[in-house]
């Protein structure tokens, strides 16, 4: 047996033996459990002593991780090595955020000083909007931004807006996502043309849903402008040929390159939406704090390190447990669209059945993540967390200090998610009235921040990002690519041909007849 598998079956074994004890019970047996299970990285508290391991459980989990290579694996994605093989690519989001004068290369090309200038062009062109000296086609300053984009070219964006966006914008930022025309007829809904600039952010410049969108509010802009209205598109993509091509001024195109994954682009020219939404100086400490987690990640010690705690907690459960959903819920409603977000970037990553090279995997991958935010989910399916069946994890995340000043509220709102937590650990028993027994035992995180400033979510996006990759080292698979999204893409395009009056294809015989009840 290698010293992987080896470190597999200790793994399993130290679940199946810590599944004997209730998590509530290790806190008697270890006296010290919250100094190994909590740690305080980059304004996060992390929780993780609610999670139904012991300190062999612990002390196994870590041993997997060293024995499965996250040290060197770490090493290799910081010094931009092609980490996301089936591409050949680096995976280099860190030396987005990084500092003025890093020195990140991929695939041995220096990466940092064409980061900085894209950086300062942003910086320019976010602050030229706000202060209203870069005006729209008609000379006026511009009041919304639509953002058109789709996956990795929306799902952060919209994270960042919603988290982050002020009671009373100076310029308001609407999304596109959906192909759905109902999707931008609402979000154009009521806008003047002149004073709306139209962002279309796409890595590829090819995604269908994009195009399509993008076109639709083209023409919009030139139905009220006439052509002089692609004076109100901007564009984010490592496509400049097709950018220029569309009609977007050259410099109103900002530029990324292809070892930014979609899932990991928030703070490339992806974000510069929110950049010019939220003002420079917010967009910059989001990524300070993306930065701060990325020197922790890269610097601390395994059994002290966030992302990788929280890796193997998750795994834990996931492989050592069985269990293939976890919840996010976070205590901020601020924080609704997080579980959407991490959909894309845990299960798109990591929802892989072969390894790197290409073998069947031996351990189940990815978690199915759900959640939206506390405490309306209470009463929607928290009924089934506490006595369904199956036992389901949860990530609580929490914000200490309201932003909107509300302290009397926030403490009801704190009350409940650290009840929550606690209620899924312990239970209560009622042996009398089944029908109100708590079996209780359900492990949870707890993640708690001072404030949901910029600095704390670009931690928290960038502790997700780590604890993904470091899921991936685990169970040896390219976290990076996303062939599985491929297929349906193949398959649209030949269905809206025959939607569209063009021959009938093979298909199964439901398919043939859905596309011949729908054919025009
Ligand atoms: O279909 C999946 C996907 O490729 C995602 O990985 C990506 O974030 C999204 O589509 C959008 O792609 P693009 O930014 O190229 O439009």
């Amino acid at each position: 047996m290698t010293d992987l598998a080896a470190a597999w079956t200790a793994l399993e074994a130290a679940a199946r033996k810590d599944a004997q004890t209730r998590i509530v019970d290790h806190f008697a047996a270890e006296p010290d459990r919250l100094e190994a299970l909590v740690v305080e990285a980059c304004g996060l508290r992390l929780d993780l002593s609610k999670q139904p391991w012991s300190r062999a459980g612990l002390g196994a989990a870590l041993g997997l991780a060293r024995a499965a290579g996250v040290e060197g694996a770490r090493s290799r994605l910081f010094s931009g090595e092609a980490v996301n093989v089936t591409e050949k690519r680096a995976a280099l989001h860190m030396a987005l955020r990084a500092p003025d004068g890093a020195k990140f290369v991929a695939l041995g090309k220096p990466v940092s000083d064409e980061v900085e200038a894209v950086r300062l062009r942003m910086k320019a062109f976010a602050e030229a909007v706000r202060s209203g000296s870069i005006k729209g086609a008609t000379g006026k300053p511009f009041r919304t931004i639509v953002h058109i984009g789709i996956g990795g070219s929306d799902l952060g964006p919209r994270l960042v807006w919603r988290a982050l966006k002020p009671l009373e914008p100076q310029i308001d930022l609407r999304f596109v996502g959906n192909v759905d025309p109902a999707d931008i007829a609402q979000a154009l809904a009521g806008l003047d043309a002149a004073t709306t600039l139209v962002v279309v952010v796409s890595k590829t410049f090819t995604t269908q849903e994009t195009m399509a969108n993008a076109a639709a509010a083209r023409a919009w802009l030139h139905a009220a402008l006439g052509e002089a209205g692609d004076a109100n598109l901007a564009a984010a993509s490592t496509n400049l040929a097709a950018c220029a091509a569309f009609g977007i001024p050259a410099e109103r195109v900002f530029g990324f390159e292809g070892w930014v994954g979609g899932r990991y682009s928030v703070m490339s020219a992806v974000g510069l939406s929110c950049a010019i939404a939220l003002g420079w100086d917010r967009f910059e400490a989001l990524m300070e704090g993306a930065a701060a987690m990325d020197d922790h990640f890269r610097n601390a010690p395994l059994a002290a390190n966030a992302p990788v705690l929280l890796a193997l907690a998750h795994v834990f459960n996931r492989n050592g447990l069985g269990r293939p959903v976890r919840v996010v819920e976070p205590y901020a409603d601020r924080l609704g669209l997080l579980a959407s977000y991490l959909q894309q970037l845990e299960m798109e990553s990591n929802g892989k059945r072969v390894t790197l090279s290409g073998a069947p995997v031996a351990q189940a991958t990815a978690t199915a993540v759900f959640g939206n935010a506390g405490t309306n989910d209470q009463h929607a399916f928290f009924q089934m967390l506490h006595q369904g069946v199956d036992v389901i994890p949860v990530d609580f995340v929490a914000v200490a200090k309201a932003e909107e000043g509300q302290q009397a509220q926030q403490a009801i709102l704190l009350a409940n998610a650290i009840a929550q937590a606690e209620a899924l650990m312990t239970g209560s028993a009622n042996a009398a009235e089944p029908h109100r027994h708590f079996p209780g035992d359900r492990p949870s995180s707890f993640i708690l921040m001072d404030r949901l400033t910029p600095e704390a979510l670009g931690a928290l996006i960038a502790l997700y990002e780590h604890k993904v990759f470091v899921e991936g080292v685990l169970w040896d698979i390219n976290s990076f690519d996303q062939w599985g999204v491929e297929l349906g893409k193949t398959l649209a395009t030949a269905v809206l041909g025959e939607l569209q009056g063009g021959a009938a294809g093979a298909h199964d015989a439901s398919t043939a007849a859905l596309i011949e009840r729908l054919r025009g």
